[in-house]
């Protein structure tokens, strides 16, 4: 361990309730809820096992709209992180690094030295995770353009680190893919020049073909598919139509319209036993959807990023409100500049953004019925407008106004400026690496049981992810810190750890 308190090596959990094999963790793990029945509130102890595989199998990840500026930035930034690059800018050399993963660049506290100050380490260091250079990458995209000229569209990395990755991007070339000018802007025909033709069956078997092909060709054991391609409007959703695995599947292969691309997508992957992560808003994730990845025990997760804005409105909301002060209206202004702000100007992609922005301050406010009313919160619109002189530059500007002590008003003005695929493009691995980390991990409650696999609807990914999916009848958390502790306590879970409770009880006992 070093003078700051920080485990550089993997750490091994020296306790009765682990074991460490060659292959495997076991943990036993007490997990402790409370029941509440009226205001009689009864604790609950749940003996679990967990059993985590150490080997990691070699993992791809296939991005649909992969030529997108998120697409570009994920491939070309890992790249870089894996050739050690090192480029100009006006400040002098700059070095690859994964800032912005929680994964990479994040520590978590695991315990107390002999001094009782507080051990950190990373999260790849209390379980074995993917190392992202070691990620395989491919994807599609309706445009042909390589990655290469594709990162030079976006216009988001320096051009002296353009220049260097320019060559090793060259002769990666998208797949083509199942293009539907109904499901995204109008303003997005000029690039889909790469469309796989055929009905929506046989583009399903392309697919599904595009999937076992990288593996194969590549070795790869565990394909990770990721929606990171432009916004849809929401499909509809009918009986017989999509509510069911069967009737959606029976649709596909009647052709029916009203199938989205990413919907095919979803599918094919879950047929093909690849996880599934939705990066856009649209609702993907129809009944039939979920219904199948629970048939296939396929894992699946999204939607939609969670960046700049969403991410300080759940932070500031958590802390107005749990701090007792009424927040009564919550307005946020966009502007970007990008191909994707360009697809959200139609009203009909607009209104799923809208829809995945307008959600995330619900959990806290419900939580709290002394200061709110049982149908009362706060005003909260959302503005997004595409400006494209600011390129990849998303101006954030947001207006949080509370009620304070005995008739006061507090409003706070944010003013956020960045590079919007730069905030994604570590979002994105996060999703992946711990994507991956869970396709490792099984559970079990009695000691006769068999293991399974974690509930198909991945909602430990939330802290990433804006409008989180959850198992049907799960409450969906919104504040980003319980979002995070729930992914710092269940990898301390997996070996054997209590939560972290911030007590500190060892300095407050005499
Ligand atoms: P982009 O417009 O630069 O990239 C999207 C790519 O998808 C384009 O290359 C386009 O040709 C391709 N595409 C469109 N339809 C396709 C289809 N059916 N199949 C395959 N490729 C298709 O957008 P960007 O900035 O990379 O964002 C991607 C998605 O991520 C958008 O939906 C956006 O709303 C979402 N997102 C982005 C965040 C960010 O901070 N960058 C945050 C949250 C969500």
């Amino acid at each position: 361990m070093s003078e700051t308190g920080f485990v550089g090596e993997p750490i091994v959990v020296a306790s009765p309730n682990v074991e460490y094999s060659k292959n495997e963790i076991i943990s036993r793990y007490e997990y402790r809820e409370s029941r509440v029945n009226g205001n009689i509130v009864t604790p609950l102890n749940e003996n679990l096992t967990f059993k985590t595989q150490r080997k990691i199998p070699k993992t791809g990840v296939l991005l649909v709209g992969w030529g997108g500026n998120n697409g570009t930035t994920l491939t070309a930034g890992i790249l870089a992180n894996k050739l050690k690059t090192t480029w100009m800018t006006k400040e002098g050399e700059q070095h690859a690094n994964f800032l912005g993963s929680i994964c990479r660049s994040v520590t978590m506290r695991i315990g107390i030295d002999n001094n009782l100050q507080p051990v950190y380490a990373p999260l790849f260091g209390v379980i074995p995770m993917l190392n992202p250079t070691d990620l395989d990458i491919w994807g599609w995209d309706i445009s042909n353009m390589s990655i290469a000229n594709a990162m030079v569209r976006a216009r988001v990395f320096d051009y002296d680190l353009q220049r260097k990755l320019y060559p090793e991007l060259k002769d990666m070339i998208p797949w083509p893919s199942v293009y539907s000018e109904d499901f995204i802007a109008a303003n997005q025909s000029e690039r889909a020049n790469n469309i796989i033709h055929g009905t929506k069956q046989e583009q399903l078997q392309t697919l599904r073909q595009n999937i076992r092909d990288f593996k194969q060709s590549r070795g790869i054991e565990n394909v990770i598919v990721l929606w990171t391609a432009n916004t849809e409007r929401y499909a509809e959703l009918r009986e017989g139509l999509n509510d069911t695995a069967d009737n959606l599947l029976r649709s596909i292969e009647a052709d029916a319209s009203e199938i989205a691309p990413s919907t095919l997508f979803a599918v094919a992957s879950i047929l093909e036993g690849c996880t599934y992560i939705n990066g856009s808003p649209q609702n993907t994730f129809i009944p039939g959807v979920i219904e199948l990845s629970e048939r296939h025990q396929v894992l699946i997760a999204g939607d939609d990023f969670k960046t700049g804005q969403t991410k300080i409105k759940t932070v500031l909301c958590d802390f107005l409100i749990n701090s007792g002060l009424k927040l009564a209206s919550v307005v946020s202004y966009n502007h970007l500049g990008n191909n994707d702000g360009k697809n959200l100007s139609a009203p009909k992609t607009f209104r799923s953004k809208e829809i995945s922005k307008s959600g995330v301050i619900d959990d806290v406010i419900r939580a709290n019925r002394l200061i709110y009313g049982e149908n009362e919160h706060p005003d909260h619109c959302v503005v997004i407008k595409y400006v494209p002189y600011v390129g990849d530059s998303k101006r954030a500007m947001d207006e949080y106004t509370s009620e304070i002590f005995m008739g006061g008003r507090n409003t706070i003005v944010l003013h956020n400026t960045c590079e919007d695929s730069l905030l994604a493009a570590p979002i994105i691995l996060d999703l992946i690496l711990l994507a991956e980390l869970c396709t490792r991990v099984q559970i079990k409650r009695t000691q006769d049981e068999e293991f399974s696999r974690m509930h198909p609807v991945l909602s430990i990914l939330s802290f990433l992810l804006k409008s989180p999916q959850v198992p049907s009848g799960s409450p969906i958390v919104h504040s980003l810190f319980n979002q995070r502790y729930s992914i710092t306590n269940f990898i301390r879970a997996l070996v054997g750890l209590p939560p972290e409770t911030f007590m500190l009880l060892e300095h407050k006992i005499p």
